[in-house]
């Protein structure tokens, strides 16, 4: 496995030994239960100074994974993760850019262009030089678009199969892109023996792209992940989680709530979810005092001044709200940034109404989370905009992610369904987020890299969802 964040986040104690914890974000969540004891090695790039002591050890075995750390210049890196992968790719992929004023690709743009190639590069070498013959390498994620055409010229014996955990955009924004870029990211990909996504939408984009750019269709593939349902459950609970829970029921004092958890990330559409719930307040005064909205919301990307600009953005949004409608003893929005991940499944297992809006997302897998360790018929308010649509669509309330009234009717709605049919949608959505085991995401992958290239129909990509 081969993905810019790796499973273990590396930190010195007070002695100065290296200890180990579990990494952060959406991917090494949902990879880390499939990817534990199967003796799979999982190269990653190191990110912290810790993470590069680690690298200086070679091949480390902890909490049952094999890691290899791989450092890279500090500053290449950085130019590589900020400026190309974060500030443009995920932008680009997301629909993000204000185009009046971003992307502007300078030559400090360019010579992060340049970053992100090397530091493909020495992905690409750091597993030519590792992998066994005929070995199998997943690649995750658009960090590492590069990774597989380079390996097709140093190691053909290898079968490198790509997975994007994000959208992917389609050609009239790939234009964006100087034609250089959007070819040799396009030609990147399809180094792969296929490219896999978490729905259809994005699968076709990519598609599209390659028509119109390389001329051909490429080899793709659709496995939305699920996230391993024992193990979630285990987590709500655990004492530690039934503490939290405790702490929220004083929080909300028997009204109901509606939940988020999510990164502090412009996809996620925290400031339309705060505007939506400010008008329920403003359009339905019966609901003052008897709902709380909990945003769990964790930082992220820090270093990028868009995401600082927007945390802002956030905090004051929910402090207005706040401002205008709170009353002695009701406190209508919590904002709480701690990423304690106890404290946010707490929440998801007492919402009665989880808000899941992103104005674009690759898959969520909150929405699917929420689903499964709910124990209040929760409703789920979803965007059709996210990939986890494709799955939970034909149960989860609509939104259109861009309508602030209508998320404000929906939420409404939901707070006020009867009982049974609250009990109706709950278990017809967990239904849903069960219907794939978790370790089909995984067998996709290996099939895809084991399948015979000719015997794939070249014309539509291969779904693989049943
Ligand atoms: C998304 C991406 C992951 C990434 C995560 C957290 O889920 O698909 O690749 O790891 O966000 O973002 P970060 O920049 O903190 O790794």
């Amino acid at each position: 496995v081969v993905s810019n964040r790796g499973p273990l986040s590396f930190s010195l104690d007070d002695e100065g030994n290296l200890t180990s914890s579990r990494g952060g974000g959406g991917l090494v969540s949902s990879l880390s239960p499939l990817v534990r004891g199967t003796g799979a090695t999982w190269i990653a790039a190191a990110i912290t100074d810790a993470d590069r002591q680690a690298a200086d050890e070679g091949l480390i075995e902890a909490d049952g994974f094999r890691v290899r750390s791989l450092a890279v210049d500090p500053a290449l890196f950085r130019m590589a993760y900020d400026v190309v992968s974060n500030s443009t790719l995920w932008f680009l992929n997301h629909g993000l850019f204000d185009l009046a004023r971003r992307p502007r690709l300078g030559r400090r743009w360019w010579e992060a262009w340049e970053g992100y190639r090397k530091v493909n590069r020495r992905f690409a070498e750091t597993v030519a030089e590792h992998a066994e013959e005929g070995a199998t390498v997943l690649v995750q994620d658009y960090h590492l678009f590069l990774v597989g055409a380079w390996l097709a010229q140093q190691r053909p014996d290898l079968r490198a199969v790509h997975f994007t955990h994000t959208p992917f955009t389609g050609p009239e924004d790939l234009r964006v892109l100087p034609s250089s870029v959007a070819e040799e990211l396009l030609v990147g990909m399809t180094g792969h023996v296929a490219c896999g996504f978490h729905a259809r939408r994005w699968a076709a984009n990519f598609e599209e792209c390659c028509r119109e750019v390389l001329g051909f269709t490429p080899r793709s593939f659709v496995s939305p992940i699920s996230p391993d349902r024992d193990e979630i459950v285990a987590t709500a609970q655990s004492e530690d989680c039934g503490r939290e829970l405790e702490r929220l029921e004083v929080l909300l004092g028997g009204r109901q709530l509606i939940a988020r958890v999510d990164r502090i990330e412009l996809s996620k559409n925290l400031l339309r979810g705060f505007h939506a719930f400010d008008d329920l307040l403003a359009t339905r005064p019966e609901w003052r005092d008897k709902v709380v909205f909990a945003a769990f919301l964790y930082p992220s990307r820090e270093a990028l001044p868009e995401y600082l600009g927007y945390r802002q953005e956030v905090e004051s949004l929910a402090r207005y709200v706040n401002d205008r409608w709170a009353t002695p003893g009701w406190q209508p929005v919590v904002l709480d940034t701690s990423d304690n991940y106890c404290r946010s499944v707490a929440a998801l297992t007492r919402y009665d109404v989880l808000l899941v809006n992103p104005v674009r997302d690759g898959l969520n897998l909150v929405a699917k989370e929420g689903a499964l360790v709910n124990r209040r018929h929760g409703v789920v308010a979803l965007s059709r905009e996210a990939g986890v649509w494709d799955e939970l669509g034909a149960t989860a309330l609509e939104l259109n992610p861009f309508d602030v009234a209508g998320t404000s009717d929906v939420l409404a709605g939901a707070l006020a369904m009867p009982p049974d049919e609250r009990e109706a949608h709950a278990s017809a959505l967990r239904k849903l987020a069960e219907a794939r085991a978790p370790s089909s995401w995984l067998d996709d992958q290996l099939r895809q890299a084991d399948a015979d290239a000719d015997a794939v129909d070249g014309g539509g990509g291969v779904p693989v969802v049943g």
